[in-house]
């Protein structure tokens, strides 16, 4: 278990250079949304990318289907997001063959679920949405995985897993003060909150609430996403028109909500439901959004 920097995005490179560069054989990835496809770009750079799902003609509103995924036994390593935190997209189930190495980017939902960590051969997350402040990114990886890649000549040193793993995540100046909070959390976790189980219902209790006022709505407020893909972490939604959407937000703002913009890559609403936001703070969400709606239906 490394502690790194260069956040997520880092670890889109550091991937490949690791598994794919130089090795004349194929990875797979799920372009599932807007991070899906940032992790391609990536590592087409680096050598043969298939992309075996792509939802980019769906405008992203959903994820694939088992019958619509056939996967190698002969990739190099299968790559996906667990959790879209644009789009608001999130697995609930581990996708691919046991025998191809497993590489996850759950930037957005580790540490909000329990996850059967051993079938993954790398997991990643930077902290600052589940887990500590920006700044250091978490890689769990199999050091079996290190064992058989293949030299990389020229490697910058930093770029190179084993000289993380060699100092124990202290190869440079590590961000200390980042790691320390994570270990606060991660104790706040276990003692306070009682494990990661217990992580989890509060989690699905908070965006249970939430789409459920979506769904009562009538159309009024529409969810983004299809309903057995939705994440448990970020609510993404729509009201009827544009006009509508920023007049939400912006009495949304004066009722002292922040964040709720939805990416700029897709405007709308977006609720992020992460560890730190508590079941209250949903309900004054679910109190504001039903006096907009009497107001402006
Ligand atoms: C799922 C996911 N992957 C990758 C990234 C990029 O992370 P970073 O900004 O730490 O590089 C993000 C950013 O929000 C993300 O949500």
């Amino acid at each position: 278990m490394l502690f790194l920097q260069g956040g997520a995005t880092q670890q889109f490179s550091m991937i490949p250079i690791t598994l794919l560069r130089n090795t004349g054989r194929e990875a797979e990835y799920l372009q599932t949304g807007y991070w899906g496809k940032k992790a391609i770009v990536e590592a087409e750079k680096e050598g043969k990318v298939k992309t075996l799902w792509s939802g980019q003609a769906d405008g992203y509103k959903r994820l694939p289907d088992d019958a619509e995924l056939s996967f190698s036994e002969q990739a190099a390593y299968l790559h996906y997001a667990s959790n879209e935190t644009v789009e608001g997209l999130q697995f609930h189930r581990v996708l691919g063959p046991d025998s191809v190495p497993r590489v996850c980017d759950m930037s957005s939902d580790f540490l909000s679920r329990p996850v059967d960590a051993d079938r993954f051969s790398i997991i990643y997350a930077h902290a600052q949405k589940n887990i500590g402040p920006a700044g250091v990114t978490v890689v769990l990886i199999k050091k079996s995985l290190l064992d058989s890649a293949q030299e990389q000549p020229n490697l910058p040193s930093f770029l190179d897993y084993r000289n993380h793993v060699a100092t124990h995540s202290n190869y440079n100046t590590p961000p200390v003060f980042a790691i320390y909070v994570t270990l606060l959390v991660t104790r706040w976790i276990k003692d306070v909150v009682g494990g990661l189980e217990n992580m989890e219902n509060i989690n699905h209790r908070k965006a249970e609430l939430l789409y459920q006022a979506i769904d009562d709505s009538q159309g009024f407020y529409q969810g983004w996403s299809r309903k057995e893909d939705r994440s448990y972490m970020n609510a993404t939604f729509n009201l009827t028109t544009p006009e509508l959407e920023q007049r939400f937000l912006q009495e949304a703002a004066q009722a002292g909500f922040s964040g709720l913009d939805g990416h700029r890559s897709l405007g709308g609403v977006r609720a992020s439901l992460y560890n730190g936001l508590t079941v209250p703070a949903v309900e004054q969400l679910l109190d504001f959004m039903s006096t907009f709606e009497r107001k402006h239906r």
